[in-house]
């Protein structure tokens, strides 16, 4: 028999030792689950791209809230699909939006739950970008106001916390000073700090129905290649004054999410976007993974890299994987 000092196997030999020197555990805290809000009643449509995902009525949206609750997520996201969209995004910021009914609704049948606005105009917009649009041209300065003014509406309505995902310049202190000169200085501000134009997004546009109608968001949402502009980008929204940061998407950006981790001491979020939910979906239909594994697995790394909070369409299925003890 050679002797080894070093046997890391020793470790190793059963479920409870792993368990026992386990790094990084998930748990029903770590999720926030986005839920799509759309206009009418009784309405439950399933977007075709993210199995298990839905668009969701008011009514049915309170619902789904309230037992994604009694399974133990204790956070949501909300995106809005509004009835008609204009170049102004009103939708995004009138007081009896489909959002803002959310909010209410939601914050009444599930009082404890944690709700977070989405804030954007992308969904509310005819052309679907993420701003008000002159010449082809996305303008910065003349989105703030509306920006602002959505973050507000979402406020009153009773959001605990507005995330804005424009990636507009300076969206996060417009935020802050609409806010706190309206009385909503507790109104917590979770920026999406570092959000890549990336092609994961895809499933999300078909279910938010925010697809660009010409062009793309390249001129504002960030370059993949880019890491240092990163941390400018999220020394910028943390001066601003965000409470949390954001990067996104997740698995493709580890890197991204554990510079910012080691340099800012705020909570720090990441999305696992829809794009990569849908992907492990698609090979787990087709039986070319094990989905539960691969889910676990995934969101596990993206707590590993620095996540605080992980905002994913897996919350529920993660939870009650966690709950049956299998990893
Ligand atoms: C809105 C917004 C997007 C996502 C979150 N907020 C879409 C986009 O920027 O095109 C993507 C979320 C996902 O893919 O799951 N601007």
């Amino acid at each position: 028999m050679t002797s080894l000092l070093h046997r890391p196997r020793r470790l190793r030999r059963s479920a409870a030792l792993r368990s026992l020197v386990r790094e990084v555990h998930l748990t029903r805290d770590d999720f926030v689950l986005p839920l799509f809000v759309c206009a009418g009643s009784s309405v439950r449509r399933e977007v075709s791209s993210m199995p298990g995902v839905y668009n969701l009525s008011v009514d049915e949206v309170t619902k789904e809230a309230s037992a994604a609750f009694d399974m133990g997520v204790r956070g949501v996201i909300l995106f809005g699909l509004p009835e008609t969209k204009d170049e102004l995004a009103t939708g995004a910021y009138v007081e009896d939006g489909v959002v803002q009914k959310a909010i209410r609704s939601i914050r009444d049948s599930v009082p404890e739950m944690i709700i977070i606005a989405d804030t954007c105009l992308c969904e509310y917009t005819s052309h679907g970008h993420c701003g008000v649009v002159r010449d082809d041209e996305v303008l910065n300065d003349e989105s703030l106001e509306l920006i602002a003014r959505t973050a507000l509406s979402q406020a009153e309505a009773g959001a605990d916390i507005v995330a804005p995902s424009a990636m507009m310049d300076g969206q996060v202190s417009a935020i802050r000073e609409t806010l706190d000169a309206s009385g909503f200085e507790n109104t917590a501000i979770m920026a999406y700090a570092v959000k890549y134009a990336s092609g994961f997004y895809g499933p999300f546009r078909e279910a938010a129905d925010s697809a660009p109608a010409f062009g793309d968001r390249r001129a504002y949402q960030m370059d993949p290649p880019n890491a240092r502009e990163a941390m400018r980008e999220a020394e910028l929204d943390y001066s601003e004054g965000a409470d949390i940061l954001m990067v996104k998407p997740a698995t493709v950006y580890l890197d991204i999410l554990k510079m910012v981790r080691d340099r800012f001491d705020v909570p720090l979020a990441a999305y696992h976007v829809s794009g990569e939910y849908a992907l492990i979906k698609a090979a787990a239909q087709k039986g070319w993974i094990d989905e539960r594994r691969v889910m676990m697995e995934t969101l596990t790394s993206i707590k590993r890299a620095g996540a605080d909070i992980i905002l994913t369409y897996f919350a529920r299925d993660a939870i009650k994987a966690l709950k049956s003890d299998e990893l």
